[in-house]
């Protein structure tokens, strides 16, 4: 796997080939969205089920007509006040998308992200590209390409480098394809933000909706067990691990006790955004750190928490205490 510039990416691109690309998000896997062989292979590289829908993503301006059907106003007014950027809104599929990006579903989801590179790319490109996360099924995804790259995902041609993402979580997902606006996944843009635009409250799933893999308990995982711990049992519970000798990571948003041995501490940030930002980065690094178990201060209640805490949840899913 290489690091390559925006025109070779395109013209790989265009011969089926996979991409991966940066977003203000976490960094995508590119593949032509109306090429279904080219698709293949990024489920192949991803180890991703088949039947797992995927975002296209689209350069602004693009006609949302091209790619969906019975598209109501609601869809339009979000566009334009968060278009470009970390929304993604599913429509009623337009009959030309095929079943390898919708996984045999009647909707489609679409994203226009707000990266210079990602808007540069789908200009040269000339279509939509389908994008899901640069990781391994499972994995944490990534928000550097140096990350990509250390996934070592086979079957991908080259990856564009552009820094860390500054986002740093997957994008809010909106369902606008039926008859109550529904929230399938909580982001940087949040949902009181779109409720306000709306004038109404947005649903929270029903259990048997759509497939989505971002939605099952465990995912974005790192290897070692996550206890998701309240910020006041930290001490505590790091010093009596410790002194049974294990190593310990820490994960808080201040730095807490730094004189304790055999542990590394990451002060992860004190606001929702800064800490969604480092979110992955920091458990990619903990995880890397050969600790017998990563501890993570919970997060506090408050909507504006609402995304960082989402993705926690999963990663610490089956190990929470
Ligand atoms: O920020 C993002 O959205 C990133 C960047 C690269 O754009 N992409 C991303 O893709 O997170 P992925 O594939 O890891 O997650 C896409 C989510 C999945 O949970 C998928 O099930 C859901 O979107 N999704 C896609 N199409 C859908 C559809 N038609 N109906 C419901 N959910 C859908
Ligand atoms: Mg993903």
């Amino acid at each position: 796997m290489r690091l390559i510039d925006i025109d070779t990416a395109a013209a790989l691109l265009r011969d089926g080939g996979v991409v991966a690309f940066p977003t203000e998000t976490v960094y995508g896997l590119g593949a032509d969205a109306s090429n279904p062989r080219a698709i293949k292979k990024v489920f192949t590289a991803k180890g991703r089920p088949h039947d797992h829908p995927l975002i296209v993503h689209l350069a602004t301006h693009t006609p949302l007509s091209l790619w969906a059907q019975n598209i109501p106003a609601t869809a339009h007014a979000l566009a334009h006040a968060f278009w470009p950027g970390p929304l993604t809104l599913i429509l009623q599929r337009h009959p030309s998308v095929n079943d390898w990006v919708t996984g045999g579903q009647d909707t489609v989801a679409l994203r226009v992200p707000n990266h210079p590179l990602t808007q540069a790319l789908l200009s040269a490109f000339g279509g939509g590209l389908v994008g899901p996360s640069a990781n391994r099924f499972g994995q944490i995804s990534p928000t550097t390409a140096a990350h990509v790259l250390h996934e070592a995902m086979e079957t991908i041609d080259g990856v564009i480098d552009g820094g860390a993402c500054t986002v740093g979580i997957e994008s809010t997902i909106v369902d606008l394809s039926g008859s109550q606006p529904t929230l399938l996944r909580p982001g940087h843009i949040r949902a009181d933000e779109i409720e306000a635009l709306l004038g109404t409250p947005l649903q929270s799933p029903h259990q048997h909706s759509p497939r989505a893999p971002g939605m099952l308990a465990k995912h974005y995982a790192p290897h070692t067990p996550i206890l998701l711990v309240e910020k006041d049992l930290i001490d505590t519970l790091v010093r009596s691990l410790t002194h049974q000798g294990q190593r310990v990571g820490v994960l808080a948003r201040e730095a807490l006790s730094p004189f304790i041995n055999n542990i590394v501490w990451l002060s992860a940030g004190l606001t929702p955004n800064v800490y969604a930002s480092k979110l992955y980065s920091n458990l990619r690094y903990l995880d890397e750190a050969h600790c017998d178990v990563l501890i993570v201060e919970s997060l506090p209640l408050e909507n504006d928490w609402a995304a960082p805490r989402d993705r926690l949840a999963r990663a610490a899913a089956n190990e929470r205490l």
